[in-house]
């Protein structure tokens, strides 16, 4: 199989002969792609999925920094254990796991990692995966290019929002379907499902296995359950990097009631990172000790950018908001772009505005002409001019 990159997106890659790597297949992940190659290009980032990024001293007060620095300084860096501390995973159950035990958490090198093992250890060549779209593309790529069938479960874009019923005649006419994957809050659509929404979508699985990436789920403005408190075949993913500000630690979590699959997914791991960072180990538990603080603020943050978004919408912005504010759950928007800006290209984003957004092509065929809008930063107002 030939890596190919997409070449409609400009972005260059070394040429390697197919020979020489005619045992490699995997599909380009096309917006972490894009970041590197704009890194450092633009002023404006109008896409980012983290809330602004944070020191250990934003967080900790002189105290609490001092005692960290004295237990970074006699740790031995060795490796950490096998499912991640059994501090950092009762934190995890204290701070925002009340219904769950220490027991149904394995910790992991961001969300990225736990997707990927999850994906990797779970589908095999055939099997039927439900996925709602659009989505973080990782979320159905790695089932993919493994040889499941993905069957999509679109967004309807006039109302923001997916159909239950659809869902359910999905599973009927796929009865073999083996799992449904969704993300919420919804990256890159930006609402989520309540409570009585998920309980519904759990009812109609009917046993089968739900994976939910929830990274944006403890920043939820509309408030949304973590379903592996509700469902014991339900397989949540979260981390430290968006809703918490510290993406640098990389350190994310699968929580699973299910002690089955907790085991598969430490014995897949063993293939990767083997366990997470001691440090990042070290310090979790400490900020998790923090959540209120920290989630209090950034959906503070967040409430704030986008009241200044559909403020500055009156001027005249060059995509729509047709979306209700109250909607939005987390940091990102998904919005059509205005009729003019449609065939816009990004490298003329960056080049003439110095905005760097992400353009709906790259979350599948179906949402050209749509723009997603990260509302992680802190949206200044000069970043509001450049978007008139
Ligand atoms: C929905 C979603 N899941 C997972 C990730 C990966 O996050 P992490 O930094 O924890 O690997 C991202 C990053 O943008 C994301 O948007």
């Amino acid at each position: 199989m030939v890596f190919h990159y997409p070449e409609e997106q400009g972005i260059q890659h070394n040429k390697i002969s197919s020979a020489s790597i005619s045992t490699m297949k995997f599909t380009p992940f096309h917006l972490e792609d894009l970041y590197n190659k704009f890194e450092n290009q633009y002023q404006y980032n109008f896409s980012s999925a983290c809330m602004p990024v944070l020191s250990l001293k934003d967080i900790f007060n002189k105290n609490q920094l001092n005692e960290l620095t004295e237990n970074f300084l006699n740790t031995k860096l060795d490796y950490s254990t096998k499912f991640g501390s059994s501090k950092l995973r009762e934190a995890l159950v204290k701070n925002l796991y009340p219904c769950l035990k220490k027991e149904n958490f394995i910790t992991t090198a961001g969300a990225s990692e736990a997707i990927y093992l999850i994906m990797k250890s779970l589908f095999n060549k055939g099997d039927k995966v439900i996925v709602q779209k659009p989505i973080y593309q990782s979320l159905f790529q790695v089932a993919q290019d493994a040889g499941a069938q993905i069957i999509e479960w679109h967004v309807n874009l006039q109302t923001n929002s997916w159909d239950i019923n659809e869902l359910k005649d999905l599973i009927s006419k796929n009865s073999d379907t083996k799992a449904l994957v969704i993300n919420n809050p919804n990256n890159p659509i930006g609402v989520a499902f309540n409570k009585n929404e998920l309980k519904e979508i759990i009812g109609s699985l009917d046993e089968r296995i739900l994976i939910a990436d929830e990274v944006f789920q403890p920043l939820s403005i509309t408030g949304t359950p973590s379903v592996s408190a509700l469902y014991k075949n339900a397989i949540g993913i979260c981390d430290l990097s968006k809703s918490f500000s510290l993406p640098g630690l990389r350190l994310g979590w699968i929580s699973c009631q299910n002690q089955e699959l907790i085991n598969v997914f430490s014995s897949m791991r063993n293939y990767l990172s083997l366990r997470t960072s001691l440090i990042s180990d070290l310090v979790a538990p400490l900020v998790l000790d923090q959540s209120k603080m920290i989630l209090n603020k950034n959906k503070m943050i967040l409430k704030n950018n986008i009241d200044s978004l559909y403020k500055k919408d009156k001027e005249g912005l060059f995509f729509n908001l047709d979306i209700p504010k109250e909607k939005i759950s987390s940091l990102c928007i998904f919005t059509e772009l205005k009729e003019q800006y449609k065939k816009l290209q990004l490298e003329d984003l960056v080049k003439e505005r110095s905005i760097f957004i992400a353009l709906g092509d790259n979350f599948g065929e179906g949402y050209k002409g749509y723009c997603r809008i990260g509302l992680g930063n802190l949206v200044s107002p000069q970043l509001l001019e450049s978007m008139l």
